[in-house]
Parts: structure tokens; C-alpha cells; sequence
């Protein structure tokens, strides 16, 4: 038996935007198993950092609405007080952020901090001393006790993502989320949190919710990827399906457009056109056709349903658009 860490039905998020609600995301479907990353990519504002703000419940009740159903290793965090997702935040479920010194707390000493996170009562003790030493050294960090004294300011951006991680971890959560943790580091640096991410994932069988826009990254650590637009899941399969056989325009744009995928001599595609702000957001439809030159217009206005179509064993598309469409034959179009 397979044991889901993730398991996300028809989830959406809606923010007040002055006296009206618009919904950012809808009808997301996703699950994660013990034991694999699940990649979701997707352009600048698709909803990925949304949707996983809602698995921790960070969202702002006064002006967020999150619907639907998410488990997280077996138990619903949908309508959970702040109180009741205090249990839940670090203990089944660690996040990793994009920018460490925003998260971390600029007064305090990074081994307080990590102290900090462990769910214990008398964080003083010699146990917790140990324990922040440990994590540290987990992260692969050799001289614990200097760092454990240090402010964040005193570390690079590597070492402050790495004790990020520490936090994320001290508590062993069963799933962990990495929103592009590592956009802010040189590639050097990135390789090395990816790796220990990839190492940590592996010791400790957790499953992973990784947010990235590298797709170099994605083919190396996810054993599954969603791509995510407007709001919505418009593919999702093993990493080989959507690699070797994308079938939505979209994810044969977003491949097509990947800088490692030009050719010598071949210019970089660019995807025509921007993603639609929520106030354009139009969930009844495959909103990506709208950038798709050439297409008919009954095919850009067709109302598409939300419930993905599977084209092969674990591989699922939305829509039926990509049957007549063929990104090689698009990059080629003059108008
Ligand atoms: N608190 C909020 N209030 C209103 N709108 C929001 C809020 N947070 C996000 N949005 C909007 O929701 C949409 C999705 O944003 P989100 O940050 O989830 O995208 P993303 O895929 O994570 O993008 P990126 O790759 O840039 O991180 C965007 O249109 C964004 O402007
Ligand atoms: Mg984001």
C-alpha cells in the first residue's frame, strides 16, 4: 500500500480584492506520495505559491477563502483554526521559502531559532542543544557551534537557506514543501541545496512539494510534475510522460521555451502573450489557448472542463486542444 502524504481534492483559493472575492486557483487535484517529489511549474502568477500557502494554511482568513479538501498524511487541514494548524505547521509539514533572511528573525541567534521550532517545552535544555547541533550538521553545516551563535546577517545566503532547511526539518514532518528555495543562490550554491534537499528526502522518505521554474532542476529531483496555469492543473504525469511526451499547448510552450532545449543556431522561443491577472481569469475555459496564434476562435472559446482526460498510464491533460497542436509547427508560424 501506498501511503499519500499529500492528497488535494478539488482545492481553490479566493482573495478579496475590495468588496468582491476572485478566485486565484480552482479545482486542483494532487496527491504525494511517501517517498517522491511532486514538481509543480508553471509561469510567474499560475497559483503555485497559492496553493501551497494553502497546504500550511498560511493564507489570511480575514480576506482568503480555501475550499476543497486537503490531507495532509491522512488528516484534513481545510477549515483548521490557527490553533489546530500550529499542530499540523512543522510537525507533518515543513516549508522551505524562497528568501531566508525574510523568514528568518533578524535579532535572534540562528540556534535559538532552530531551538525555536522544536516542539518541545524547555527549549534551554541540554537535549534541544543537541538536537539544534544535529540539525545543523544534518544540513551540512561542520562548525554548528560558531553558526548556532551567529545572527542571520552573519551567514551567506547559502548557509541561511541551509538553516532554513534545519528549521523546516526539525521536527521530521512527513512532507515538505520547497517554494523555489533556491532562486536566490548562485548555481554553485543551488546544486548544493538541491543535492541536500534530494539526500534528505531520501533519509528520511518524506514526500516533497517542489515549486521551481528550473527545468533542469525538475528532470533531476521529481519523480511526478503538474503544470499549473491560471489557476489551474493543465497536465500532470511521471516526470518521463511530461518530459518526452507533453501533450498540452502549454507544457510544450513552457518546454519549447526552456533555455537548455535551443538548439545551436536556433533562436530561444518565447511564449506570445502574459498570464491573465485574477480580474481576466476565466476558469470555464483553457485559458493558455488565448496565447496560441492561429487557433480558431470556437476552439479559444469552448468551455473545457476541469476534469483532467488520462492519455496513458498516470498521465493526465486537460482539454482537448493539444490533439491539433504541435509546438514545433507553432515556433515556426510567422504572424
Ligand atoms: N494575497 C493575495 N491577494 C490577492 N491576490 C493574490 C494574493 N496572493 C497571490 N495573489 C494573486 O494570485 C495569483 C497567483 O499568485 P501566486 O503567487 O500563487 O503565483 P506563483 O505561481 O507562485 O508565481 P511566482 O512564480 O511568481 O512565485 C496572482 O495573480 C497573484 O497576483
Ligand atoms: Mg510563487
Amino acid at each position: 500500500m501506498t501511503e499519500k502524504l499529500l492528497e488535494a481534492h478539488d482545492v481553490s483559493v479566493d482573495f478579496r480584492i475590495g468588496d468582491e472575492y476572485q478566485k486565484a486557483i480552482s479545482g486542483i487535484n494532487l496527491n504525494i506520495e511517501r517517498g517522491k517529489v511532486l514538481a509543480l511549474v508553471g509561469e510567474s502568477g499560475s497559483g503555485k505559491s497559492t496553493f501551497a500557502t494553502s497546504i500550511m494554511g498560511l493564507h489570511n482568513p480575514e480576506y482568503t477563502k480555501v475550499n476543497g479538501s486537503i490531507q495532509v498524511a491522512g488528516k484534513e487541514v481545510v477549515g483548521l483554526t490557527e490553533k489546530e494548524f500550529d499542530q499540523i505547521r512543522g510537525v507533518s509539514v515543513g516549508m522551505i521559502f524562497q528568501d531566508p533572511l525574510s523568514s528568518l528573525n533578524p535579532l535572534m541567534k540562528i540556534g535559538e531559532q532552530i531551538a525555536e521550532a522544536i516542539t518541545v517545552h524547555d527549549k534551554g535544555s541540554t537535549k534541544v542543544k543537541n538536537r539544534v547541533r544535529e540539525l545543523l550538521n544534518d544540513v551540512g553545516i561542520d562548525e554548528e557551534k560558531r553558526v548556532a551563535d551567529q545572527y542571520p546577517h552573519q551567514l551567506s545566503g547559502g548557509m541561511r537557506q541551509r538553516v532554513m532547511i534545519a528549521i523546516a526539518l526539525a521536527n521530521e514532518p512527513d512532507l515538505i514543501i520547497a517554494d523555489e528555495p533556491t532562486t536566490a543562490l548562485d548555481s554553485i550554491i543551488q546544486a548544493q541545496i538541491l543535492d541536500l534537499i534530494k539526500e534528505i528526502q531520501k533519509k528520511k522518505d518524506a514526500g516533497v512539494l517542489l515549486i521551481t521554474h528550473n527545468l533542469d532542476v525538475v528532470a533531476e529531483l521529481a519523480d511526478d510534475v503538474a503544470v499549473m496555469y491560471a489557476g489551474q492543473i493543465v497536465e500532470k504525469g511521471a516526470v518521463e510522460q511530461i518530459f518526452e511526451n507533453p501533450k498540452h499547448p502549454y507544457t510544450q510552450s513552457l518546454l519549447k521555451a526552456d533555455p537548455s532545449n535551443v538548439q545551436p543556431g536556433e533562436h530561444l522561443y518565447a511564449i506570445p502573450g502574459t498570464v491573465p491577472s485574477l480580474a481576466e481569469m476565466d476558469f470555464s475555459k483553457d485559458s493558455f489557448l488565448k496565447r496560441v496564434p492561429g487557433l480558431d476562435e470556437a476552439v479559444v472559446n469552448a468551455t473545457v472542463s476541469d476534469v483532467l482526460t488520462e492519455v496513458e498510464d498516470g498521465h493526465f491533460v486537460r482539454g482537448n486542444a493539444w490533439k491539433n497542436f504541435n509546438i514545433d509547427e507553432q515556433a515556426q508560424r510567422k504572424d
